[in-house]
Formats: C-alpha cells, structure tokens, sequence
C-alpha cells in the first residue's frame, strides 16, 4: 500500500511580501526542495518519494503551496518545516505568519484496498477509486495535520486490511503444563446443583447471580487460600481500586481500541437538581413503570466503563510518577469489588457471567523482576492447584488479554511479554475451563501511565486475576458437593455449610 499525498495550503501572512521578500521566497522554495526535505531520508529512495513543494505564488497576504510526496518527508511534515524555516527567511522582511488553511489533502493508495479496510471518520470527505488506486479527499486543518491525522488514519487502514488478513486465525493457545486425569467423583453441573440446593439466584441483572452463604464460605476458604500460599508469602499488599473506569484510564490502557461492545457504560444525571427529575419520579408514581427514554434525556456521559480488567483504574495511582529503587519490585493487589463484562450469547452458570468477583495481583519493577515475579506466581499456584485443590489443571500460553481486549488474535510475537491461562477441566461438560491468568504485561501500562523507575531502566509490569466463580465452578464440578469428600485444606477451611435460608 504506497501512499502519495498532495497538500494545498494558504499561509496568511501579516502583510503583503515587498518584492524583496518574495525573492527570497523564490530562494526558500528552492533551497527546501533541494536540502530541508531531504534531510535525513535514507540514501537510495527515489526523489518523487520525498517530499517537495509542486507550485507557489503569492496573492495579496496569502502564499499559496502545493506540496507532494510519497513516504518519505510526507507533504504535511515538509509543510511544517518549511514554515519554520521560511519564518526565518521571512521575519527579516518583516512578514510574520498568522495561519496555515488547509484547502485541499489527498491520498492517493495503490494496491488492494478494500472498502471495509477505509474507516468511515469525518475527516475523509470522500473515497474515490480509479483503476488500482484510491483516493482519501480529507478534511483536515492544519492542528489536525500537526497531530498526524493523515499518518494515523493510513496506520488504520493498514491494521484493518491486515485484520482480514488474520480474520481466520484463531486465538493463541499453546500447552504449558497439564496435571494429568484426577478420580472423577462427581459428573453434574454445579451450577445446576447450586440453584437446586439455594447456594445461588440469578440475579435481577444479565447474567448476574445472588450468592447465598454457602457459596460464598467456599468463596472465603479460597480468598484465605490465596493469602496464606500466595499474597502472604510473595509480599503481596492489599489497595482498594476504583471500580468506574473514565475514558481516560481506558485510552491509556488501550481498551478504547476496541472494549465498545463489552463495557457497561456510565452515565452521570445531568443536574442533582431535584426539580429537573420530578417528572421521572412523578411518572414512576403514577404508572409504576420507570420512564427510560425520559431518563435517557436527562443524563450526561457515557463518561466510561463499570470495571471491567480491574487493573487499570489503579494506574492513575502512580501515574507521571517515577518509583524508588528500594521499593521494587511493587506487589499489590485488589478484592474490592466486582468487574462487568456484557457478554456475548448464552450466558452459562457461575462460569461466564456479566458481573463477577476477582482478585487482582499487579507488580511493578524492571523487566526481569518482573519476568521473575510471573515465574514465582506459576509456581505457587501450581502448589495450590496440585496440593490444596487438587484439581486437573493445566496452563497454556495466549493471546496476551490486552490484545484480546483491544479485539486482536494472535500471539504477541515475544518471548517474555504475554499471558498464561490456567484451565480447569470439567467433567460434566467435558470442556475445559480458564479460571485464572498470570500476565507480563511489558511496558505497555507505564508507558500509557508515565510511569519510570529510579534507574532509568524501562519499567514493566505484570497482572495476574484470580476469579472467584470460576475457582468455585472448577472446584465443584471436579469434587463435587460432600465435604467430606473435598481436599482436607478446602474442606477445613469452609467449615460447616451454613442453612439460613429454607424455603417453603
Ligand atoms: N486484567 C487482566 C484481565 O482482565 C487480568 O485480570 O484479564
Ligand atoms: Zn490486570
């Protein structure tokens, strides 16, 4: 995909060049053509791939360009140098310049360019295909210029023809470990056998379960499990993460890439004013229905996200901060509250649900600490999957979550950097489950945070989620619901299954 562009702009001056002045514009044009726009492209590319000023006249207090080029110092970055350059030349004349209008920005692809690979973005006015070429027409100023628009939007059109391209593909997976078969003792769905003995309700909410006590002393037992062999012994601390995420963390961590259609969004009323809601209220009064379309009108935002990879919103914690050597590597983690995921379909039991609870470990350090700490993590989980739980486990390499949820497949194509699922098998369904990852997450989060390290080395850092409903789903399909046939270290732990509730 080559691209040519062809800018046009008008550069308003603060009065009209002496014959003088234009003169040495006439030596400008010529000396940035020959030099400043060839400045640090590589030997050996053709000129016409470079960037150069096609026509300029000057009209009253207007200079008008044209500027063309392929890859190489691209129509829009030569216009700017030359505006440097020419406020110089121009400033000893005493003509300033006020403005730059773009008036016309093309680009011209050659090669297979597919509909579906253009955006649909107001900055492309118009698509237009000649034999083997098209033609972006965009409306761009010249701020819009400065930010790269044009730059991004062909990085876009590129990502999207090589989407296709990897459409087939599926995701990553690549066996770790595997723990072998364990005694099937028990064959039933536990989510089923849960609901049967009250353990859990559905919810009011899309894929949303209430828990009773039971389910949740197995939930506890795990939590404790987790801090004795795990948060316990690597020095883990306990913070409280915010659970709403705003479109800034989200930009930041790269979900605004692609989460769209699998956040719930929150929204903010539109005043605290009681009086700007009566007739919300009133109309709830009257007909006991509430009015949503009415509410619809009445709030701001979406401002972001309900939580929803519970790591990010505790970036902001250290953001644009730079963190002391002796305090590396940083271990934390969060269990304060819930993550929301609007899933896709069949909603299936305790294991894929809308609303779900985890706990979140997330460290901090140099990019072999942090290798390091992942390495540790492995293996005090495996310690609790053989020994404690004794499940029939095993892990497997993935595509890293961050690429799953900026809707990419694939591997990472690096060695260190990536996630590992840990998978448990369920006997009633003869599948296998994901119910926890340990993730090094490279630079991407300090550097979408600003985040630095004393040294100076790059900073990297790693996540791992430990979900509470998948634990217990695993768990119960492989051991079944008879305490007294569970692992002693569960089974101590829960304690006597408590009845509040009976039913008649
Ligand atoms: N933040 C990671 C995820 O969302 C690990 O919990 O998968
Ligand atoms: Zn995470």
């Amino acid at each position: 995909m080559q691209p040519r562009f062809t800018l046009s702009a008008d550069l308003q001056c603060s009065r009209e060049p002496s014959g003088e002045a234009v003169a040495a514009l006439e030596r400008a044009v010529a000396e940035a053509n020959d030099t400043l726009f060839v400045k640090g492209v590589p030997k050996g590319v053709p000129r016409e791939e470079v960037g150069r000023i096609t026509s300029w006249s000057v009209g009253g207090t207007t200079l008008h360009l044209v500027l063309e080029s392929g890859g190489y110092t691209r129509a829009h970055d030569a216009l700017f140098r030359f505006r440097k350059h020419l406020a110089g030349v121009l400033g000893k004349h005493q003509v300033g310049i006020r403005e730059i209008l773009v008036t016309r920005f093309a680009v011209v692809l050659t090669g297979d360019v597919p509909d579906s690979a253009i955006p649909r973005l107001p900055f492309i006015r118009s698509v237009e295909r000649r034999s083997g070429t098209v033609t972006l027409d965009l409306a761009v100023s010249a701020a819009d210029l400065e930010h790269r628009i044009p730059d991004r939007i062909l990085n876009l059109v590129e990502e999207k023809i090589q989407a296709r391209e990897y459409g087939g593909k599926t995701e990553h997976w690549e066996l770790v470990y595997e723990s072998g078969p364990k005694e099937r003792v028990y064959q039933g769905n536990p989510t089923e056998e849960m609901e049967a003995r009250h353990w859990i309700r559905h919810g009011a909410s899309r894929g949303q379960w209430i828990y009773g006590p039971q389910a949740v002393q197995l939930f506890r037992a795990f939590q404790s499990i987790v801090e004795e062999r795990i948060l316990g012994p690597l020095g883990f601390s306990e913070m409280v993460f915010p659970k709403v995420d705003t479109w800034d963390v989200l930009s930041r961590s790269g979900h605004a890439k692609g989460v769209y259609p699998e956040i719930y969004y929150v929204c903010t009323p539109k005043t605290r004013d009681p009086a700007f809601w009566e007739d919300v209220s009133d109309h709830f009064k009257v007909t006991g229905e509430v009015p949503v379309d009415l509410v619809r009108e009445k709030v701001d935002g979406p401002i972001g996200a309900l939580c929803y990879a519970q790591c990010p919103s505790f970036w902001p914690f250290v953001q644009g901060r730079t963190l002391a050597q002796g305090t590396l590597p940083v271990r934390i983690f969060d269990r304060s509250g819930t993550s929301h995921r609007y899933e896709s379909g069949g909603i299936h039991g305790i294991e894929r649900v809308d609303e779900f609870h985890r706990i979140e470990l997330v460290w901090l350090g140099t990019a072999a600490q942090t290798g390091e700490m992942a390495e540790q993590l492995h293996q005090v989980y495996r310690g609790v999957f053989e020994e404690v739980l004794e499940l029939e486990w095993r892990s497997a390499r993935v595509t890293p979550w961050f690429m799953a949820q900026e809707g990419m497949v694939g591997a990472c194509g690096c060695e260190t950097v990536g996630t590992t699922d840990y998978e448990a098998f369920l006997p009633y369904s003869g599948t296998w489950l994901e119910f926890q990852n340990v993730s090094v997450n490279g630079d991407k989060y300090p550097k979408g945070f600003n985040v630095k390290i004393q040294s100076g080395e790059p900073c990297w850092s790693g996540c791992s989620g430990i979900g509470l409903e998948r634990w217990t789903a695993a768990f119960l399909a492989q051991k079944g619901f008879d305490p007294a046939r569970w692992p002693e270290g569960v089974a101590s732990r829960v304690g006597e299954l408590k009845e509040i509730f009976r039913f008649l």
